[in-house]
Formats: structure tokens, sequence, C-alpha cells
């Protein structure tokens, strides 16, 4: 059985664009579970659901198929009951909200169960913020990225004006930092670096820079790539 490989990190860190380019290069199947939170947070805001009720959140994702595909030119799809709601998942709004529904322990459950079943067969590269802690404990390669607040604060400020969001730098970095601070806070499965991880820090490294350390670890690991 080929490895999993477990990636967390802090918000902006660069996990995702990591560990898609990494999955590529290996032949393995990327797994994004932060675009899985996203979607229930992006239902529940779109159901008028109250956030702060645990027990409304528990009724919604009982409800809810989120399932992951690849589309025919690789790029990662994420479907909630049948519907392609990849689009939808990077928003503000999307991001404003999703550490608050991300802390509910039903809602972790549930998904956890689902990334759990995509791992069985190995050969994933899954990224979060609990993957080499809880997830995937038996993980053979598990990796934390990080990058300074300021660094993760310009990355996520390109993204947004690509999708041609207006915001001011300093109130964005209070959001990280505050998304942070629930995610890292929260009593079920929190942002936590795994005991065995490699901390791998971005703050000067390139996106092919720090997916070719990485190969380098994983070489030095398993012999081959
Ligand atoms: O990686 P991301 O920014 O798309 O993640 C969105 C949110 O989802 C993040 O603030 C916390 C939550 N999350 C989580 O709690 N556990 C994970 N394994 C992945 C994401």
């Amino acid at each position: 059985m080929r490895p999993n490989i477990a990636i967390d990190g802090p918000a902006g860190a660069g996990k995702s664009t990591v560990a898609k380019k990494l999955s590529q290069e290996l032949g393995y199947l990327y797994i994004d579970t932060g675009a899985m939170y996203r979607a229930v947070a992006y239902y529940a805001l779109k159901e008028g659901i109250d956030l702060k009720s645990e027990k409304a959140l528990a009724d919604l994702v009982r409800n809810l198929d989120i399932s992951l595909a690849y589309d025919q030119e690789n790029q990662l799809k994420v479907y909630c009951n049948g519907t392609d709601i990849t689009d939808k998942l990077r928003t503000q709004i999307v991001s404003q909200n999703v550490s608050i529904v991300a802390r509910v322990p039903a809602v972790r459950l549930r998904l956890v169960e689902n990334q759990r079943k995509m791992a069985a067969k190995g050969g994933v590269v899954m990224d979060g913020r609990d993957i080499g802690s809880f997830v995937l404990p038996d993980a053979q390669l598990k990796l934390f990225i990080t990058a300074s607040l300021e660094q993760r604060t310009i990355r996520r400020m390109k993204e947004l004006q690509a999708q041609g969001y207006r915001i001011d730098f300093e109130e964005l970095k209070q959001e990280i930092k505050q998304r942070d601070t629930i995610d890292a806070l929260r009593k079920m499965a929190p942002l936590k670096k795994a005991q065995d991880a490699i901390t791998v820090d971005t703050t000067n490294l390139t996106v092919d820079e720090t997916v070719q350390h990485i190969l380098n670890i994983y070489k030095e690991r398993f012999g081959c790539q």
C-alpha cells in the first residue's frame, strides 16, 4: 500500500497549493478537507441556520452528502447532494464563518468518517488542521506547513484580489489570526502539529521550492519517488 501524506498548518500557509502539486508529482489523490468544512458552512449560510446552534448544524450535516471528485481537466470539484458547489467555497463570507461551523463535534465526526474512508487504500495527500493528529494518526509522512502571519495575509490578499475583492490588509490579517485562534482553541481535534510531523516554514519559499523540499523528504523516507 502506498503511504498517506498528512499536511496541516494555519490558514493561508499554502497547504492546498502545495498539497495539490505534490499529489500531481506523486500520482496521489489530493483531498482538501478544508473544502468539506467550507461546504457545510456554505450550506448553513444558504439555509439561514443559526451558526451558534450546534443542534441545527448537526441536523444539517446529517442530511448533507459531501463528496470530492476530479473533472476531465483534473480539477478537484466539491459536490453537495449532487450539486457542484466548488465556486461557492472560497468567498469571504464562507471564510469568515467556517471556523465556527468546524468547531461542532457532530460536523467534524461526519466529515472525518468520510476522510478516513477516502484514505483507506493509501496514496492520498490530505490537507487540513487535524489530519496528522486526529484523522490519520498513522499517516506515514506528516508535515506541518507554516509561514509568518504577514506572508499568509499577503497570499490570501492576492487570492481575494484575483476574485475581485478589495480588502483592507490589517483587517484581513486580524481575520486570519482570529480564524487560527478559533481553530487552535476548539475542544475537538484542534489545529495542532502532530508530535511526529516535520515543520516546513514557507515564509521565504516559493511553491515549487516547497514542493521540491517535501519531495526530498519523501525520497529520503521511502527511498523512491
Ligand atoms: O484550509 P481552509 O482554509 O480551506 O479551511 C477552512 C476552515 O475549515 C479552517 O478555518 C478550519 C476548518 N478545517 C478544520 O477545522 N479541519 C480541517 N481538517 C480542515 C479545515
